[in-house]
């Protein structure tokens, strides 16, 4: 994350075009907005744009905008989100939903600067730096012609990727701290700590929403908390229960646990019967019951 972060206060620098890779919840938006605080274009206008959110002409129309009687409903001109985005950033979320014929206007975008709106004539000149979004793999969708190559080499001029949460445990405490403080300004509660034991459950837990995953338990512990500090009760079912097993799995077994549950469980086939159970574990009878002994396996 640190190296994302890094990549992104360098690129915010330069007028490049950046693609931000990762998974749903792990940040992506907010680090897009942050390369445009980060930026000269910093006091112009933030604007953003859902691919995959609007039927493709919807779509067209929203980004390009459109001059009046373009389309039946087309009632007045309306500018689109390029033309609210002049001298700032402008984020395509979800980029690989963008249809083909919208690839193909967006390239000349990039390329000349330039573009009409539906419906019109008069050319509009635009300076927007363009952050992509996506969380799927897109180059394997240039592989399967699903999205243009040339598009794709014209978004992704620089690529930051944004790790998944659970490959930073290690930002799980401060995330956690920050969301619980501000919920607590939401909701009017006093701000809480929380507790080593929910902190350690937190920090184990795979997070498959991510961030977004997170700042939803933090709300909602907050909400129900009635402790000093928020405690593994103020968590959700789903994550006490993932975390403990996942924990269980992540502790490796020493040898003389595994040589325990071995020689237990070959007693049990033998049905008791030492001299069997020694025979199958190709040690001594002598050396059976040693080991029982040890291990406390009295059957
Ligand atoms: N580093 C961070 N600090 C504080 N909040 C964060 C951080 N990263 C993500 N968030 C918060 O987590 C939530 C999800 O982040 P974001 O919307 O950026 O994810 P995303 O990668 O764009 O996901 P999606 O692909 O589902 O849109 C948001 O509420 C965002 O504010
Ligand atoms: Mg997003």
């Amino acid at each position: 994350m640190r190296e994302a972060v890094r990549l992104a206060s360098r690129v915010a620098e330069t007028d490049a075009n950046v693609l931000v890779t990762g998974e749903s919840g792990a940040g992506k938006d907010a680090l897009a907005l942050f390369i445009h605080r980060q930026s000269r274009r910093a006091r112009q206008s933030f604007v953003k744009i859902d691919c995959a959110a609007l039927p493709n002409e919807l779509l067209e129309a929203e980004l390009f905008g459109y001059e009046r009687g373009a389309f039946t409903g087309a009632t007045q001109a309306k500018p689109g989100r390029l033309e609210a985005a002049h001298r700032g950033t402008l984020v395509l979320d979800e980029i690989a939903h963008l249809s083909t014929d919208a690839q193909a206007k967006l390239l000349r975008v990039i390329e000349r600067r330039e573009f009409e709106r539906l419906g019109g004539r008069r050319t509009v000149r635009v300076d927007a730096r363009l952050v992509a979004l996506t969380n799927v793999d897109l180059d394997d969708a240039v592989r399967r012609r699903a999205f243009r190559p040339d598009l794709f080499f014209r978004l992704n001029v620089v690529r930051i990727h944004v790790p998944p949460l659970r490959e930073r445990h290690e930002d799980v405490a401060q995330l956690a701290r920050q969301f619980s403080k501000a919920y607590a300004v939401k909701h009017g509660r006093a701000a809480r700590q929380l507790s080593r034991a929910a902190l350690a459950l937190l920090e184990s837990y795979e997070w498959p929403g991510n961030v977004r995953e997170l700042a939803h338990v933090l709300e909602r512990a907050v909400i129900v908390c009635e402790d000093e500090r928020i405690e593994v009760s103020d968590l959700p079912e789903a994550v006490r229960t993932a975390a403990a097993l996942q924990s269980r799995r992540a502790r490796r077994p020493t040898l003389a646990e595994l040589e325990a549950e071995y020689i237990a469980e070959t007693l049990a086939a033998m049905r008791g019967n030492k001299s069997a159970a020694a025979r199958a574990l190709g040690i001594s009878r002598k050396n059976l019951y040693e080991k029982i002994a040890r291990y406390g396996l009295e059957v």
